[in-house]
């Protein structure tokens, strides 16, 4: 491929990391790309770089001049030391702006609005065009003679390149605008002025967009045709497809378990058979190596490129490669590490509390010092994550979990529409805990004698967290279990569709993704599904492209969404009303029909034990939300640094 053989199809599509300051390569920077060059993708797309005077973006590493040269060779010779080829990304989001507010520095292709930001760029001007073509071409010189193998184009995703080809954005009527072959004109220079600068071997590849679902836009018939266009240049060595774009279709790119595996992949061969010759790149939501292994065996595609995959297990190519698939920590989907990034922070993922630390790749818990008997009360995310770090480091280790299968709360998420994957997270703990030698006592009531009994040196505290009943509901209806939590609500329709009659009303102070999981499953057993929440809008604790995929799906099922109000009034559960004020000027609606009220809220620690624990004499930690009620990354995370400390 473009000079050079890859040493297998795997490929690490491009993330975003966060761990560039100020233009420069940082430790968890080189960190984290050589746990995936060692744990044995054969080809590395980094992440998007400071490559034109237009963008010299800090959080980039810097291309535009040779000040930079120093971090790239540092960052070539880590990863193409592990015989991994690595390529650089192209990249400049135009108009588009994930966060919030404008951007204030955009250029672009025409002076119309960003469909999310409603940024307008400066229009460049076709001088200008041609300035920042040779721009990127000089810059991808300067990768290659710092070590890189070549260059990623990202022409997808809504990003500048891909406003060239879109009708949708691109109105210009010179020679860069109009018909397709003004469209394209820009990619196919840019193409052309970065071979004539690096010549072979120098690997060019380019992600183009697949279906971005913006009206007028561009469709799969339209993309096929920019396909050829780009292939007709001659100097394509791979490419990809990737759907969506800086719009409310923005979600599609990060494809999850609410759809099919490996949504595009059939698509996406489509694409690329109008030029056989270009290896083809699968991409999105390939998690499991048997995808990856379907796509390659049915001729689907020439390489399978991973990218939320990699993030969460560095040796998944290694691992997938010598039968040790089951060790792999598998990506759950949940998009935690986009919101990480998209927030300004640093790469984190859900599922491995260990993204860029130095021996990320095929890490076991080192050895303790002193070996001790650790009881963990609480068999959640939490605990089994603590559990199986403390097993390894070599202590004693009792689980104590009160239900008969491990994985609390997060295991009824699970258990939703669209949360299957979350079943990885526990899966993982459970099973490595159990290599490690974790004694594993479910089903047990975890009362005090049950911990004292197991004669513990320290004990760790899991126990979760449970909702808070708002103070609309009479207490007399939550002592005698008429109205419960959503988490309990729901479980008994978990895997139905009853059609029952009637109007179920979802009080939401909690605005994560599970609420409206659970939502979606109760819109499939009652009539009619209403969710009041006293914000201005729902599922302020989702990230953008989880929150579009949120508005989509209730939408589908007709949920009623009821913003800036609180029931009050709750007097009498047999009425079939509810009524609703809005917390503004306290106007109130009436919602009718009603067949049962349920509530996801905030949550208080379920820290019971620790007062007689302590009062024992023991060492008591707390951790996850029995410490402070918070996410699934908090969980994981403290779990693992409690072990470490241990
Ligand atoms: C945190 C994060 C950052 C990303 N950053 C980029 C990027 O800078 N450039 C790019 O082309 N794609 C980027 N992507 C998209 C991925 O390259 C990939 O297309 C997408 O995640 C789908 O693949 P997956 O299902 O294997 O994760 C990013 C995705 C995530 C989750």
């Amino acid at each position: 491929m473009g000079g050079f053989t890859l040493r297998n199809r795997v490929a690490h599509a491009s993330i975003v990391t966060r761990f560039v300051q100020n233009g420069q390569a940082t430790d968890p920077l080189i960190d984290y790309y050589k746990s995936r060059a060692r744990g044995g993708a054969g080809l590395i797309v980094g992440e998007p770089l400071a490559m034109i005077n237009a963008n010299k973006d800090p959080r980039r590493l810097r291309v535009y001049d040779d000040e930079g040269m120093a971090s790239l060779e540092r960052l070539a010779e880590a990863v193409e030391g592990h015989d991994c080829r690595l390529l650089g990304q192209a990249q400049d989001p135009g108009r588009g702006r994930h966060e919030a507010g404008r951007n204030d520095s955009a250029i672009g292709v025409t002076a119309l609005p960003d469909d999310l930001s409603w940024t307008v760029p400066h229009v460049l001007s076709t001088t200008e065009i041609r300035g920042v073509i040779e721009e990127w071409a000089r810059s991808c010189a300067r990768l290659k003679k710092a070590g890189f193998s070549g260059i990623e184009l990202s022409s997808g995703h809504g990003h500048l390149f891909h406003q060239f080809l879109s009708p949708w954005s691109n109105r210009r009527e010179d020679e860069f605008g109009g018909d397709l072959e003004g469209r394209t004109r820009f990619l196919r220079e840019l193409i052309a002025a970065i071979r004539a600068e690096c010549g072979r071997p120098f690997i060019i590849g380019t992600k183009l967009p697949g279906d971005d679902g913006v009206p007028d836009s561009i469709d799969l018939d339209e993309a096929r045709l920019i396909a050829a266009e780009i292939a007709a240049t001659g100097e394509v060595d791979y490419w990809t497809f990737a759907w969506g774009a800086h719009a409310r279709s923005l979600w599609t790119h990060l494809p999850n378990a609410h759809g099919e595996r490996a949504p595009y992949l059939k698509d996406i061969a489509q694409l690329a058979s109008v030029a056989p010759e270009i290896p083809a790149g699968a991409l999105g939501y390939i998690t499991d190596p048997n995808e990856g292994e379907y796509a390659v065996s049915e001729n689907l595609a020439d390489l399978v490129f991973l990218g939320r995959p990699l993030i969460t297990d560095p040796a998944w190519p290694e691992k997938a490669r010598t039968g040790q698939e089951a060790k792999i920590r598998y990506c759950v989907s949940c998009n935690t590490c986009w919101r990480s990034i998209i927030d300004g922070n640093r790469l984190e993922c859900d599922n491995n509390p260990r993204v860029a630390e130095p021996d990320e790749a095929f890490w076991e818990p080192s050895p303790a010092g002193k070996k001790k008997r650790i009881t963990v009360v609480g068999s959640g995310i939490a605990g089994l994550e603590a559990a199986w770090v403390a097993a390894g480091r070599g202590h004693e280790v009792t689980v104590i979990g009160q239900s008969g299968e491990p994985g609390g709360k997060t295991r009824v998420h699970a258990e939703l529409i669209g949360g299957e994957n979350l079943s990885s997270i526990y899966d993982y703990q459970y099973l490595t805990g159990k290599r490690y030698g974790v004694n594993y006592q479910l089903d047990s009531a975890g009362t005090l004698a049950d911990v004292l009994a197991t004669e513990p040196d320290e004990v760790v505290l899991a126990t979760g967290a449970k909702m808070i009943p708002p103070a609309f509901i009479p207490q007399e209806y939550i002592d005698e279990g008429f109205v419960e939590d959503l988490r309990s609500f729901v479980l008994p329709f978990i895997g139905r569709k009853a059609g029952e009659a009637g109007r179920v009303v979802i009080f939401d102070e909690d605005h994560t993704e599970m609420t409206y999981a659970a939502a979606e499953l109760l819109a499939d057993n009652f009539d009619h599904v209403t969710i009041v929440t006293p914000r201005e809008r729902i599922a302020t604790d989702c990230t953008l492209v989880n929150r579009q995929e949120i508005y989509q799906r209730l939408y589908d099922r007709d949920i009623e969404i009821v913003t800036s109000c609180v029931p009050v009034g709750l007097d009498d559960l047999e009425e079939a009303e509810l009524r609703v004020a809005n917390v503004y000027n306290g106007r109130e609606q009436v919602l009718s029909d009603i067949i049962s009220i349920t509530y996801s809220t905030a949550r208080r620690p379920l820290d019971e034990l620790q007062a007689p624990l302590e009062a024992e004499g023991l060492v008591v930690h707390s951790i996850g939300d029995c410490h402070a009620p918070r996410s699934v990354l908090a969980a994981t995370r403290e779990g693992y640094r409690l072990a470490m400390a241990l």
